[in-house]
């Protein structure tokens, strides 16, 4: 398929299963080399980043173990306004070496928060792999140590990234088409 319709907006083609893959092969490799005398703890955070993890997991030789994270927004009491917070997050990640994984880097505020957050559980150390990143969008510094794709600017959906709940079940991604 070339063009989907996802609510009430085309989306056209933007990268194939296969380059995809070819991009995860990358990370995949990187992962193996700098972790090659250790056991990673893997942190997924859900929803979006559940194919880039299965895809990711099945090409990573090392004895690693895997947990799932959810983020929930909601209003704060405080004028602070919405905040965002982790749930389901049982294991002990003290002195392990954790690799968070997630699908999309925009703004990077997602990321820098969920980074403090880890960090309070008292990691050896903390890896950020993210499948893409918006460069264009991401005025603040986020240590993102290993990237698949770097995109433009544009919204997209496919391989886990969703509008509006819909899109995430396509294993090619595309890109909205302006109107
Ligand atoms: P950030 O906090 O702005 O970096 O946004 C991170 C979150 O926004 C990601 O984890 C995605 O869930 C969502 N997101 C950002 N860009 C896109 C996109 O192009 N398509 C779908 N979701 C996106
Ligand atoms: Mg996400």
């Amino acid at each position: 398929m070339e063009k989907i319709r996802v609510h009430d907006k085309v989306f056209q083609k933007y990268l194939s299963e296969k380059q995809i893959l070819e991009s995860v092969d990358a990370v995949a490799e990187a992962i193996n080399r700098d972790f090659a005398d250790k056991n990673p703890v893997f942190l997924s955070i859900l929803n979006g980043s559940f194919m880039f993890t299965a895809d990711l997991l099945k090409r990573i030789t090392r004895p690693c173990e895997l947990s799932f994270l959810k983020l929930a927004s909601y209003e704060g009491t405080s004028s602070t306004g919405k905040v965002k917070v982790l749930v389901g997050l049982n294991e002990s990640l003290a002195d392990r070496d954790v690799i968070i994984i997630e699908d999309i880097v925009d703004s990077g505020h997602t990321m820098v928060k969920l980074i403090e957050q880890v960090q309070s559980h008292k990691p050896a150390s903390i890896k950020v792999a993210t499948f893409l990143f918006k460069p264009d969008a991401c005025k603040i510094d986020v240590p993102l140590d290993y990237i698949g794709m770097r995109i433009p600017n544009d919204f997209i959906v496919g391989y886990g990234l969703d509008y509006d709940g819909l899109g995430r079940n396509f294993p090619d991604i595309y890109s909205v088409v302006e109107d």
